[in-house]
This record gives structure tokens, sequence and C-alpha cells, in this order.
């Protein structure tokens, strides 16, 4: 979804690590679905291959009888109210598709976003996702789901544009990593499936977003030439180019768990992958999305993404948000490519109304299948004076905003939000028992991420003075109420009888000797809190904390032996100090939703022992990461725009593992105030016989069937072997045998779970590896294989602390 308006236009920010692409260095060979370059029939830059005509959705998987409703629906219908439902119109909601009163059909209100809903009072504001992966606790991540649907439909919301898994995280840069969960795509597609469990379980109709390729947010969109025509294109946007091997084990995995978990649906890119714009990309969405994933769905653009009419339905777009041309589709009263160019492209000839048919029938299919036919709560009036879109008068008179203004959906989910933010504070750093703190009777609190924001708490921004809960853009959350961490600490030591002091200037703080402000003598803990922000619409230009952060702890370690520095960020951040011997313990706390202050005080004091997880590997250095995002093109044809996926599989820890290179805190880390044991490994196949390839049975969502059986167990045995209960992260990683192809990964995170145990006590963690978690994508016969030979299973508490070791043969 677009951001908020002035976010809007298409940035071209000179980034640190810009990395202009050179087009020679091109490995053409690797693109298997891909067509070398071929200048006479594809121009110099198309490389994605037709796949036409559009499947039509059948209902298989347990959503027949609605998609029979939605047929019976469709039916009723004149070809000008079928180009409504597949076009969005101004209205009270971000998305709208208006009511057809004749039918009684209420419309359809679709809202943002992946933590909140966002255009609304008195809701409350979830972990991000990055957050929700750092607890990889998956009754948490569903619960998160669920309690925000609960939040989205009592809001009158049918549609949440959540959750996101594009960006996967290719770069440590990318603007928008928050909302997605982690560059890891297994970590992904449980916090995918879970979530949109959550959502539909509460009735609301999940959005697996951005399909597919998303990695950067520079050059997103097209550039269109200043006083132009409307829509004359001096750039195209960024075309994301990944082989086909790529495509499948990193970019698509998750999206397969969404259409697994019966995601109602998928909103395509922005930009262009493959040289063919996502929205109208018939291969990602007829091929891939439609038929290899069995997806019964429908796919809507982001806001604005549609460049094309025919070619846009033809390709596999079903609904085209917000409806609207101009370069954001928002413009009112210019037409659109759907609207009356679906009546006409019907009418000429050009597109069968079977398939406008169809995207209806996506349409209403979860609609009936989730009971949104029946008493769904209407849209709160209130929404539609708070949405910016559209004026109000352009749409009232269509919709029916009846029932109570401003209802607080809140209830008690501040409980669970603080539960949220505990789980996925991960620490980082714990000497001399600096934590949990025993009662200090004198603190000291540093930095302008502790206190009040100064500029109000509506739509997280990147203000100096205040704490954060959530990055910007369309992805953010309008806080009704922040637990702020000087607020938590302050009430925290008033019960203990101690006193705090703070200070919340960086640009003060960064430039003078600390010992010149305490009063009367060193405090017993200088607790250091400092943010990081990153937005929709940019990339960031550095991993280091903003507002002179580095140097605001150099200034407080120079002078406070028990500094422990807290950090609430969007993601990666290079830690430069964290081997200072003042620098006792390092929290990294992200975006942890509303209870933030809350939910870190219960693990600074021990309430709460830490079992947060890295979901990403935290480099010595920014410019260790590999695939920066594309910036700085410097010359001027309207397709130079290029962002070539070189590095394969390797990103993230696959990238560090490949080239055995040092990282200050590996993918999976997280220390706890307990220490846990991984012993007993073992390995068993559970059927007798396992083939290469998987049996060719029909496509169900999630493809074919047998990609999901399980193969084998894996069992350890986890004890917690120190002094306090916890909950330890035990993750298996898997090496494929030596026959898989060129190229894969060292070891693959392949299972994970969260486990509570009290001191001393054993338990036995049993990971279910199904076929696709043991096969690798064979570009040649477009199948999922088994490799033969030895398989190497690792069980530990991260990417590089595994503590116990299996090998089995497969023979096939
Ligand atoms: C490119 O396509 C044209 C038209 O199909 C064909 O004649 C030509 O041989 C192709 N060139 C290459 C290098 O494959
Ligand atoms: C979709 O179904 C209609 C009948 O409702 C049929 O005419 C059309 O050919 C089908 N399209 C595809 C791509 O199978
Ligand atoms: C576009 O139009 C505006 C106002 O008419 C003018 O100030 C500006 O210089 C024009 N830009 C270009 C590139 O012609
Ligand atoms: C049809 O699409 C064109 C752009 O291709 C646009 O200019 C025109 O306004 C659209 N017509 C309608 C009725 O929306
Ligand atoms: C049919 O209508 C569509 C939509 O307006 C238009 O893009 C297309 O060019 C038309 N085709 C013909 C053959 O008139
Ligand atoms: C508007 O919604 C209310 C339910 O809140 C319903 O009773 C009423 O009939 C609706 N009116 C129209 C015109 O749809
Ligand atoms: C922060 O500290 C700097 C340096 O002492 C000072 O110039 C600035 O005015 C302070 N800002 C506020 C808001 O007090
Ligand atoms: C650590 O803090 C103490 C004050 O407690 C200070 O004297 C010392 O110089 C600091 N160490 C470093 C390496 O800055
Ligand atoms: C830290 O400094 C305090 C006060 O200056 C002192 O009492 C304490 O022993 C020091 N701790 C360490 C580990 O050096
Ligand atoms: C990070 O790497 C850059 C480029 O290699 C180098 O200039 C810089 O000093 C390094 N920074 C640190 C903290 O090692
Ligand atoms: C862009 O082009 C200018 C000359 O037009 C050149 O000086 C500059 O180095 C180029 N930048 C890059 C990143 O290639
Ligand atoms: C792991 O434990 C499960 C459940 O107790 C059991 O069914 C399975 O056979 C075990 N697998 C191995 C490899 O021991």
């Amino acid at each position: 979804m677009a951001a908020l308006l002035p976010l809007l236009l298409p940035l071209l920010l000179p980034t640190a690590n810009a990395q202009a692409y050179d087009a020679t260095q091109r490995d053409a060979s690797a693109f298997s679905y891909i067509q070398p370059l071929n200048t006479t029939i594809l121009g110099p830059y198309g490389n994605s291959p037709a796949v036409l005509p559009s499947p039509n959705a059948t209902g298989v998987g347990g959503w027949e009888d609605a998609a029979a409703r939605a047929k019976a629906f469709v039916a009723q219908l004149t070809l000008e109210e079928k180009a409504k439902m597949v076009t969005g119109q101004p209205g009270p909601c971000v998305g709208n598709i208006e009511p057809i009163e004749r039918l009684g059909f209420n419309g359809l209100c679709l809202q943002d976003g992946p933590l909140a809903i966002r255009v609304a009072d008195y809701a409350s504001v979830f972990s991000a996702g990055v957050s929700a992966a750092s607890s990889w606790d998956k009754d948490i991540l569903y619960e998160r789901g669920l309690l925000m649907g609960k939040e989205f439909r009592a809001k009158g919301a049918h549609v949440a544009l959540s959750p996101v898994a594009g960006p996967l995280g290719r770069s440590a840069y990318s603007g928008r990593n928050w909302e997605g969960f982690s560059p890891d795509p297994y970590l992904t597609g449980v916090a995918m499936f879970q979530t949109i469990t959550g959502h539909q379980d509460a009735g609301v109709q999940a959005t697996a977003k951005h399909f597919i390729g998303n990695e950067q947010e520079t050059q997103r969109n097209p550039i269109y030439k200043q006083n132009a025509t409307l829509n004359t294109v001096e750039y195209e946007a960024l075309s994301a180019n990944m082989d086909d091997r790529t495509m499948h084990e990193l970019y698509l995995w998750p999206f397969a768990d969404a259409v697994k978990a019966g995601a109602a649906a998928f909103m395509c890119a922005y930009q262009r992958l493959n040289g063919s714009y996502a929205c109208e990309n018939s291969k990602a969405q007829n091929g891939i999305l439609k038929t290899e994933l069995g997806f019964q769905g429908y796919v809507m653009s982001d806001w604005g993404a549609v460049h094309s009419g025919v070619a846009s339905v033809e390709g596999g777009l079903d609904m085209n948000m917000p409806g609207g041309l101009g370069n954001y589709g928002t413009v009112t009263g210019v037409g659109s490519y759907f609207g009356g160019n679906i009546t006409a492209m019907v009418n000429n000839g050009t597109v069968p109304e079977s398939r406008i048919d169809d995207m209806i029938i996506r349409q209403m299919t979860p609609y009936y299948w989730l009971g949104q036919d029946k008493d769904f709560p209407t849209v709160d009036p209130s929404t539609g004076w708070l949405n910016t879109f559209s004026p109000v008068d352009t749409w009232l008179r269509d919709w029916n905003l009846t029932g109570p203004s401003s209802r607080d959906v809140r209830e008690d989910h501040n409980e669970a939000i603080r539960k949220h933010g505990a789980a996925a504070t991960i620490l980082l750093k714990n000497e001399n028992g600096a934590l949990p703190l025993k009662a200090p009777m004198s603190i000291a609190v540093f930095g302008n991420d502790a206190s009040e924001p100064t500029q109000g708490l509506l739509n997280q921004n990147d203000y100096e003075y205040g704490t954060i809960i959530a990055g910007g853009g369309s992805g953010t959350g309008r806080a009704v109420e922040i637990v702020t961490p000087l607020q938590a600490i302050k009430a925290k030591a008033k019960e203990d009888g101690a006193i705090v002091q703070y200070w919340l200037n960086n640009t003060l703080l960064a430039n003078t000797d600390i010992r010149s402000l305490w009063i009367p003598k060193e405090p017993e803990v200088c607790i250091v809190m400092l943010k990081t922000w990153a937005e929709e619409a940019a990339d960031r230009e550095s991993l280091h904390v903003d507002w002179d952060g580095d140097e605001v702890v150099a200034r407080v370690a120079a002078a406070c032996n028990n500094t422990v520095v807290v950090t609430h960020s969007s993601g990666i951040n290079v830690l430069p100090w964290a081997d200072h011997p003042n620098v006792t313990a390092i929290v990294a706390a992200h975006f942890p939703g509303e209870e933030s202050g809350n939910s870190l005080i219960d693990i600074l004091y021990g309430k709460v022992n830490p079992s947060g997880h890295l979901p990403y590997t935290i480099a010595l250095n920014g410019t260790d990461y590999n695939a920066p995002p594309t910036t700085g093109i410097n010359t001027t044809g309207i397709n130079d725009w290029q962002s070539w996926f070189d590095e394969k599989l390797e990103i993230d820890y696959r990238f560090f593992d490949a080239h055995d290179m040092a990282v200050r805190y590996e993918f999976g880390f997280g220390l706890s105030y307990t220490t846990f044991n991984a012993s007993c490994l073992s390995a068993a196949p559970t059927v007798s016989t396992i083939t290469s390839k998987p049996e060719d049975l029909p496509i169900l969502p999630g493809g074919n069937p047998a990609l999901w059986e399980t193969l084998y167990t894996v069992n350890a045995t986890i004890t917690n072997s120190g002094k306090v209960a916890g909950a330890a992260v035990p993750q298996l990683y898997i090496s494929l045998p030596s026959s898989a192809p060129a190229g894969t990964p060292i070891r693959q995170l392949r299972g994970f779970s969260k486990m509570y145990l009290e001191p001393g006590q054993e338990e036995i963690v049993t990971f279910e590896l199904m076929r696709r978690d043991l096969s690798y994508w064979d570009v040649v016969s477009q199948q999922w294989l088994i490799p033969s030979g030895s398989f190497g299973f690792d069980v530990g508490f991260s990417s590089r602390d595994l503590r116990d070791h299996v090998k089995v043969t497969v023979v096939n």
C-alpha cells in the first residue's frame, strides 16, 4: 500500500552504499524461465514470458460452497456493476469496493496495515513484523494476528492489508523490512501462516503482500516527466531480476505458506519483476501464483501500481486499487485503466466477460467463506473522517455509515501486546550480571528514545524527541496511547524507592562529559535508549543508530561502568561499541508496540526471562552486507533501473556462512537469564521410501500437496541447565547433500520451537520436516527434488551455536 501522501513521491536518494549496476556483468545463463536477452523480440529488458490465459478459480481445497455462492452473485451483476466490483472507488476506507444496494452487498472496506488498523481511532498498535519474528513463537504470531483481526472487524474493515513477506529482506538497507518478518524464508513462512490464520479466524480477509520482488523502495515506482502529459514516463520502475531457483527457494517460499494458510488476497508489488510490472506479470500471477500454488483468492494491486488495462486483466490482476488513474491511482475524475475500460474491453471483444467474472468470483469466494455477508459490522463512521485519501463529499452518498462512531475496539489487547513485546525483546550482551536489574536505587536514563514524543502520537514519524514503536508509511499505526520506557522505568523505580535522573537531548549528550551531569555520584545503572527509523518509500542510508546514538553510548560508557544500551529500531544496526567493557548489556527491542515501556521493564527487571532471537544477522560493519539497494542510476534510458539478484540464495546468514565471514551477532542469536542444552539428536523417516520427485497430485492451495507431507522427524532433548525458568528457542538447520546443485546454502533453517522450561527441566522437541524442507527447486524439471546422499541436521540456539548433529543418508 502506498505511503501517506507526503511520502508518495518516488525518491532518488543518494545512498552511502550506492552501487550502480553494470549491465555487462549479468549472468544470463542463471535465468531459466527468463529468456536470455533478445532485443529483437523482447526489447532490452523484457524477460518474463507470457503465461495466458488467467486460470479460473474453482474454490478447490474447502472453498467450494463459497465459490458457488460467489458465482450466483456474479450472475446477477450487470457489466457496469462488474466493472465497479473490480475497480476501487473513493470511500471511507483506504481502499473501497462500492456497495450494491440492490443485492444487499455492503461493499468492501480495505484498511492498512500490518501492525494495526491504521486509519482508525481507539485501536491498538501491535508489535511490528520484525518484532513478531524475533519472538520465534508460533502462538504469539497467531495471537497477534487474531487480536489485530478482531480490531479490523469491529471497525468494519473486511480486508486487512497484512501481512508482509515482500520485502523478505534481501538488503539490510531496505526501508520496509520491519513491516515483514525475517530474511529467512522459513521463519517468514511460518510467520505468514500464523498471522493469516489469526486474521482470518477473526473473520477478516488477510492480504499477503507485496508480490513479489519488492526488495527495495528506491525507484519502486516510475518517474514521470515533469509537466508532460499525464503518465509520460521518464524512467520505468526498478526491475527486480531474479532467477527461477532464487524465486522459489527464497522470495516465493513464504508466499506459498500464505496460499497454504488460505489467504483471501494477494497484493502485487509496485516494481517490475524480470522486466514486467508485477501487477501485469502473467508469469508471476497466472503461472506461479494461480497455477503452481493453486491460489483461489484475488490479486489486488498496490496503490497505483497498475500501468495497463487489458494487459493487467489478462496478466492475472483481479482488483485495481485504489482504482483511478494518476501516478498513485488516487486522482479522481480522470478515469481508470479498469472501470469504464473494463466495460470497453469486454464490449469490443478484447477480453472475455468470463475473465471479469472470475475476478469477482475470486473476490467474493473468501467473502462468503468468512461469512462476511452476515452480521458484519458497518464501517465505523469515524473512519471516513480520518481517511485522507478522498474527500468525504465524493463518496458519502454511496455508503451506509451507521452504528456507533469512534468505537473503542481495544478491549484488553494491551496485555497481549505487552507480552508480545517482551517475548520479542532480544538480549544480545549481558556481562558482570548487569541484567536483570536488582532494584538499583540510582538509575540514569539517556537518549531521545526514552520519553514522550513531543510532536504527537498519531502516525509514527522521524521526530527528534520521543520513543518510537513503529516505522513510517502505510505500515505504521496511529497510537492512542504509548507507554514510554522512561514512564515505565520511573513507575518501577518508585515501587523500589529509587531515584531516576534522565537526559533526553542527544545533541547535548554527544558533546558533554557525562560526569558533569549527575548528582550526587555515579548511578548504579545507566540506561541508554537509542532509536533507528525506517519508512516506506525510502531505503535506509546507514545501519548505525540515529541521532548520534553511537556517540551518546561512547560518552555514557566513558563515565558509567554499568551501561545498558537499548535499541528501538527498524532492524539491523551495526553496534560498533558492542565490545566496550562498560557496555554491560545490549537489548534489541525493535518496534514492540504500544506497551513498549512495560515490555521493556519486564525484561530489564527479570519479570520475563528474555527469549527473543535475532531474525537476521548483525555484521561487524555495514559494508559487510551484500545486495545493497540499487541506487544512483546515472544513465537516461527509460529501462535503466535494473536490480540483478546475482547473489542468488546468498542473503543474510546464507551469505555470511558461504564466505565464512565473522559477524557480530549471528542469525538466531539471543541470550537468556538461564542456559540451555540440546542433546540426543535423532532423525528418522516417516515413510519407507523417499522418492526424489513428489507424487504428481492435483494442485491444492499451497501447491502440490505432496510437498507438505512430513517425511522425517527430528527429535532433540532440550534442557534448562541454569537456575531460573525461561523459554528456549531450539533451531533446526539442515545441510543438503553434495549432490544438490551448486549454490546450495551450507545450512538452512527448517524448524524451530519456543519451549518454556523450569530449571533442570528437560523436554523433547520434535521437528517435522516436510518434503519441501528437504528439497531444492530444479529449474529443468520445474519440480522440487530431494537430492540423494548425506543430509546433515544440526540443532542449536542460533545459526552458529549448534549443539548436536546427526547425518542421514537418503538414496533415491
Ligand atoms: C531473437 O528472436 C528473433 C525472433 O524470434 C530470432 O529470429 C532471433 O534468432 C533471436 N535471437 C537470438 C540471439 O536468440
Ligand atoms: C473460465 O470459465 C468460463 C466458463 O465460466 C470458460 O468459458 C472459460 O474458458 C474459463 N477460462 C479458463 C481460462 O479456463
Ligand atoms: C513545470 O511547471 C512549473 C509551473 O508551471 C514550472 O515552475 C517548472 O519550471 C516546470 N518544470 C519543468 C521541468 O519544465
Ligand atoms: C481508459 O484508460 C485510459 C488510459 O489507457 C484513460 O485515459 C481513460 O480515461 C480510461 N477510460 C475510462 C472510462 O476510465
Ligand atoms: C478495447 O478496449 C480496451 C479498453 O478500453 C482498449 O484498451 C483496447 O485497445 C480496445 N481494443 C480494440 C480492438 O478496440
Ligand atoms: C444501514 O446499516 C444498518 C445497520 O447498521 C441497517 O439497519 C440499514 O438497513 C442499512 N441501510 C441501508 C440503506 O443499507
Ligand atoms: C539540545 O542540546 C543542544 C546542545 O546543548 C542545544 O543546542 C539544543 O537547544 C537542545 N535542544 C533542546 C530541545 O533543548
Ligand atoms: C568505565 O567507567 C569508569 C567509571 O565507572 C571509567 O572510569 C572508565 O574509564 C570507563 N572505562 C572505559 C574503557 O571507558
Ligand atoms: C563501577 O563503579 C562503581 C562506582 O564507581 C564501583 O563501585 C564498582 O565497583 C564499579 N564496578 C566495576 C565492575 O568496575
Ligand atoms: C567498515 O568498513 C569500511 C570500508 O571497508 C571501513 O572504512 C570502516 O572503517 C569500517 N568500519 C569499522 C567500524 O570497522
Ligand atoms: C554519473 O555521471 C557523471 C557524469 O555525467 C559522472 O561524473 C559520475 O561519476 C557518474 N556517477 C556514477 C555513479 O556512475
Ligand atoms: C520423535 O518423537 C515423536 C513423538 O514422540 C515420535 O513419533 C518420533 O518417532 C520420534 N522421532 C525420532 C527420530 O526419534
